[in-house]
């Protein structure tokens, strides 16, 4: 199937003012979403997770790379006006996003008003929208104040859906939410892709979620992709130690589950400033070499989409401590919960 989206050898740089150096926030990331699929994107805080997604969406520019949205370039401000409505965003704070001083069913309508189309139409789509999302017609004359944070994720998810979007960037969407409200929109999102085969990139850090979610999974550490794949299979044999590590620690969330972690990634991270050469993990990972701290390794595809850009690969295979911890997790989540452990976070 041709990708809906295509991102290569993505780099972006922010100048720091009165100095020199730069950030290099993204450092040659490379992905592709195909209609009606999810990419997970993951990785620690300050990682670049957002600046991708901004990036994808034309609201930066990029340094550097290409991207290709449904067979056109775009990435830039100037070509992202010709795909507008076509790829749309939903952020992390649903409170924050919406302006208090609009209704919601005018918070929903605001995107279509840059579109040629009568009010009437617009009324159409705002309530064919609102049923889509959930929101009963009476909650269109509130204010967004008078929500909860769960209804005001899905005023932000009817906004993004209004103007029929092929791609959506989902920004830590649930990251707010109790686990309840972050159940229910995870759920909702997995229905409104079933129904119109919208493509998400889902940008998170909780596992969690991510993998209940996604189809395929990005993991992000220092401005690339160090690893993606089918999700099932990068989570049961992560094959890069900083995937690895991320899955061990990431499965301490919750106070009745405690494990070993097996990869334990010591030391600070580089700065995005100065960055070293070789692996950026080098520094941190258990499983370097002196080859790791003076060559970056290059993806190496281990087959079906399976990516990892690891010297050390191999070795990471020997170690299926993160899949046991994962499985063995997953499945005393679900017999004390009596269900899978979506709503778990970090
Ligand atoms: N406008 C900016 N100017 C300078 N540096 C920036 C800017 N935006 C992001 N950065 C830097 O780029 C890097 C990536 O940031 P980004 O916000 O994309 O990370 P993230 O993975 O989304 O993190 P989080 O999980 O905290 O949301 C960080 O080092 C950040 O400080
Ligand atoms: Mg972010």
């Amino acid at each position: 199937m041709t990708n809906l989206l295509e991102v290569n050898g993505l780099r972006k740089r922010f100048p720091i003012a009165g100095s020199r150096s730069v950030v290099q926030a993204i450092n040659g990331v490379s992905l592709n979403i195909q209609p009606g699929e999810t990419l997970g994107l993951v990785g620690e805080s300050g990682s670049g997770k957002t600046t991708v997604g901004r990036c994808i969406l034309g609201l930066i520019e990029k340094s550097d790379g290409s991207i290709q949205f449904d067979g056109r370039d775009t990435g830039s401000r100037q070509a992202q006006r010709n795909v507008s409505g076509e790829m749309q965003l939903v952020f992390q704070e649903p409170g924050e996003s919406l302006d208090p001083r609009y209704r919601v069913g005018q918070a929903i309508e605001e995107p279509l008003l840059a579109q040629p189309m009568g009010a009437g139409e617009r009324r159409t789509r705002v309530l064919e929208v609102a049923a889509l999302t959930g929101l009963p017609r009476e909650l269109l004359e509130l204010y967004p104040t008078e929500l909860s944070a769960g209804q005001q994720q899905r005023v932000g998810i009817a906004r993004a859906m209004v103007t029929r979007p092929k791609l959506v960037v989902l920004d830590e969407p649930t990251s707010a939410l109790d686990p309840t409200a972050r159940a229910e929109i995870i759920e909702l999102l997995m229905g409104i892709q079933k129904e119109l085969g919208t493509s998400y990139l889902f940008i998170s850090h909780d596992l969690s979620t991510v993998r209940f979610i996604s189809h395929r999974v990005a993991i992000m550490y220092l401005g690339m992709i160090v690893e993606q794949g089918d999700a099932a299979k990068v989570f049961a044999e992560p094959r890069h130690p900083y995937s690895a590590g991320l899955l061990s620690a990431v499965l301490l969330p919750h106070p009745d589950f405690s494990f070993d972690t097996s990869v334990n990634l010591s030391g600070e991270i580089p700065s995005p400033i100065n960055l070293p050469e070789g692996c950026f993990l080098a520094k941190r990972c258990p499983f370097a070499v002196d080859r790791c701290r003076k060559e970056m390794p290059p993806p190496e595809d281990l087959g079906g989409g399976h990516i990892v850009h690891c010297f050390r690969h191999q070795e990471v295979a020997h170690l299926d401590r993160a899949a046991d911890t994962f499985a063995e997790f997953q499945h005393e989540a679900e017999r004390v919960l009596g269900k899978p452990p979506v709503a778990l976070s970090m």
